[in-house]
């Protein structure tokens, strides 16, 4: 199938419902006026653009479009105007008036998305009357797809490429690397691609969990692919005619299993199927990953080249004499240093070639060269160390970026990698909240990152994408001063069934169930507010509120990162007294626990409560071990006891057992 910026705008042109009701993302600034401009009843376009810009609007498909032969019969036009008074590139003014319309640009990005604009303005064949000024409120309104856990072929990015732009979104991250597979044509080195580019397992959960063995192309059953240069090209070029830059990620030093196995001889051992890390002390590797480079940049125009830079083991760094030795000669005392070292020399070698650096949140380190962007990933305390190292950011936190998550209750969707992101939450992201109006300059934008590891088909990634994207694409460009998530998700609404209509499978948001109807209401109980004593501490990781989290009331829901779950982890892990502060009647004490197998979040395999009126002596009124499954699914649930004590302390402990892995507790409730 064929997807252009036309096709996309021309289908069901009077599919949105109500003209401000569709608008996504809203514009800086409307202004309404009475009446409407009819697309129906004759009009001429009246291009005074130097590049012809109109030339690919589906205005020309309109009913009431005359061409220039046909000019005599009306008076009524639509103006392009191209003009220096707009100073944003990508802004663009549109004057809708009874008998014309007046759009005017700066360039070619602000003409397109005044189309968009102009289109969702359209409602059966009519424009309301208005004034709109807009700008984007940052540069950077990205989307990452991950090509690696699976492969999408380019039809799918260049159907992406032509959502991004209609929603004013202009930067596409490949992710072309990683241990499940390598995905960029590179001329010097093909067992990239006839070898590290395949695999023995078409779903990466299968592979994962299996042996994770590459293969040959032509042996039955691989699964992969790679993009040849060739493809690439011409997707930089499409994806530049909508104002969309293409920005590559080779991963590096970390996640590189794929590459490591084609070539050992860049790893510290120099094993296949051993490691994920290259030797950052070795010669060789310095001179594989620039020549690898070298043809990256030779295909992505894109003035920025990301290098990943997260989640390194190092763990072969300090037993290898190679490593060991760069580090004797450079003075670093750890291994973290040397990584840090690897990235520099890197960003000083793209510097050299005219790009700037983009890494992961782990590359922040000094003396980055100037204009290196960090691209945050983990929790938002990153974004000020990346600001007092005076780099770029760009936002994609995991809480509310991350659209692999489940976007609905667990149960209703399928598998997922895990936590809980529904539009809402999404759309809640403030990317300037506790940032100072001096280091505001530093945040360039946001991003939706779509990992790939649950998301096999490319019916899927859309499905996790939209309307997701939506929310990202909005905060992006309008910055959303004022959240209102009622208004925006009517918007949403219809541009779901707008997007489901145009062939592009977007999750059914009128159908949405919502976040554990437990966390809609706090509770009233006997222990709400009590002391909680940790007999063993929370992991530091996952503290929830602190030590009020367990007593508070207030139910975890579907993310066990939203704050409401406590975590523990070890042996006998879980482990708590409630002081009630006195004597009492209880008849009820539930524990709410969380089992969500991704993370080794697990129900727990014994569960134990005592009570005491003096803290000292306690008796067990219940005992229950259990079979633990592993069932992938998230579940949460209340383990209840019930009978008649008198007491004062209560204390609960519950442990895994041989299996391992994290208990999460939320509120613990007492009647
Ligand atoms: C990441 O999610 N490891 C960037
Ligand atoms: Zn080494």
């Amino acid at each position: 199938m064929k997807h252009s910026l036309i096709f996309l705008l021309c289908i069901s042109l009077s599919s949105f419902s109500c003209t401000a009701q569709s608008l996504l993302p809203l514009p800086q600034r409307i202004k309404w006026a009475k009446g409407k401009f009819s697309t129906e009843k004759a009009f001429t376009i009246n291009d005074q653009t130097k590049d012809n810009i109109s030339k690919s609007s589906w205005l020309y498909t309109c009913k009431g479009y005359a061409s220039p032969q046909q000019k005599g019969k009306s008076l009524r036009s639509v103006i392009f105007k191209s003009t220096h008074d707009i100073t944003s590139e990508e802004g663009y003014s549109l004057h809708v008036a009874k008998d014309s319309i007046i759009i005017s640009a700066h360039g070619t990005a602000g003409f397109q998305y005044a189309l968009s604009t102009l289109r969702q303005l359209q409602n059966e064949n009519n424009i309301s009357c208005c004034r709109i000024d807009d700008s984007p409120a940052f540069p950077w309104r990205g989307v990452m797809i991950d090509v690696s856990r699976h492969f999408y072929p380019i039809s799918f990015l260049k159907k992406q490429i032509d959502i991004m732009s209609f929603y004013k979104m202009n930067r596409l991250h490949l992710h072309l690397t990683d241990a499940a597979g390598w995905r960029m044509e590179i001329k010097r080195y093909p067992r990239l691609t006839n070898f590290a580019a395949w695999r023995t397992d078409s779903l990466w959960k299968d592979w994962w969990n299996g042996e994770r063995k590459y293969t040959t192309h032509d042996t039955p059953g691989a699964y992969g692919g790679y993009y040849t240069q060739e493809e690439l090209r011409e997707l930089v070029s499409y994806a530049s005619e909508r104002n969309v830059m293409i920005i590559p990620e080779i991963e590096m030093p970390a996640h590189s299993e794929e590459v490591l196995t084609a070539y050992p001889e860049l790893s510290c051992t120099h094993e296949p199927y051993k490691q994920a890390d290259f030797c950052p002390g070795s010669i060789a590797t310095y001179d594989f990953l620039e020549n690898i480079l070298k043809e990256v940049i030779s295909v992505f125009p894109a003035p920025y080249i990301h290098i990943g830079g997260d989640e390194a083991g190092k763990v072969s760094w300090s037993s290898c004499p190679l490593c060991q030795k760069k580090m004797q000669e450079e003075g670093m005392k750890t291994t973290t240093q040397l990584q840090h070292y690897l990235i520099r020399r890197i960003g000083t070698f793209l510097k050299q070639n005219h790009r700037q650096l983009i890494g992961w949140d782990e590359i922040i380190t000094d003396n980055l060269p100037e204009g290196t962007h960090i691209m945050i990933w983990r929790d938002l305390q990153h974004v000020q160390n990346a600001i007092r190292h005076n780099y770029n950011v760009i936002l994609s936190p995991g809480t509310y970026c991350y659209l692999d998550a489940y976007q609905d209750a667990p149960d209703t969707q399928p598998e997922a990698i895990g936590g809980f992101l529904s539009l809402e939450k999404a759309y809640g992201f403030e990317p300037l909240k506790d940032i100072s109006k001096e280091d505001q300059k530093h945040i360039k934008g946001i991003q939706g990152n779509l990992w790939t590891e649950y998301i096999p088909t490319t019916h899927h990634a859309e499905y996790m994408l939209y309307p997701r994207l939506l929310a990202i694409a909005e905060i992006g460009w309008n910055g959303t001063p004022q959240k209102n998530y009622a208004e925006f998700r009517q918007r949403a609404l219809n541009n779901t069934d707008f997007l489901r209509r145009n062939n592009i499978n977007a999750f059914d948001l009128s159908r949405e169930i919502g976040n554990r109807p437990a966390t809609l209401h706090s509770v009233k109980h006997k222990a709400l507010g009590a002391t909680v004593i940790y007999n063993k501490p929370v992991n530091p990781y996952y503290p929830g509120q602190g030590p009020s989290t367990l007593t508070d009331g207030l139910y975890g829901g579907w993310h066990h990162g939203d704050g409401k779950w406590q975590g523990f982890i070890g042996k006998n892990c879980f482990d708590i007294t409630i002081d009630l502060g006195k004597n009492q009647h209880i008849r009820q004490v539930s524990t709410d626990f969380l089992q969500f197998s991704h993370p080794d979040i697990f129900f727990p395999g014994s569960y134990k409560i005592s009570v005491s009126n003096d803290g000292v002596n306690f008796k067990n009124i219940y005992q229950q071990n259990y079979n633990v499954s592993e069932d992938p699914t998230v579940a949460a649930k209340e383990w209840t006891w019930k009978g008649k004590q008198h007491c004062r302390y209560i204390r609960i402990e519950a442990d895994r057992g041989h299996l391992g892995g994290w208990i999460f507790v939320d509120e613990i409730r007492v009647d």
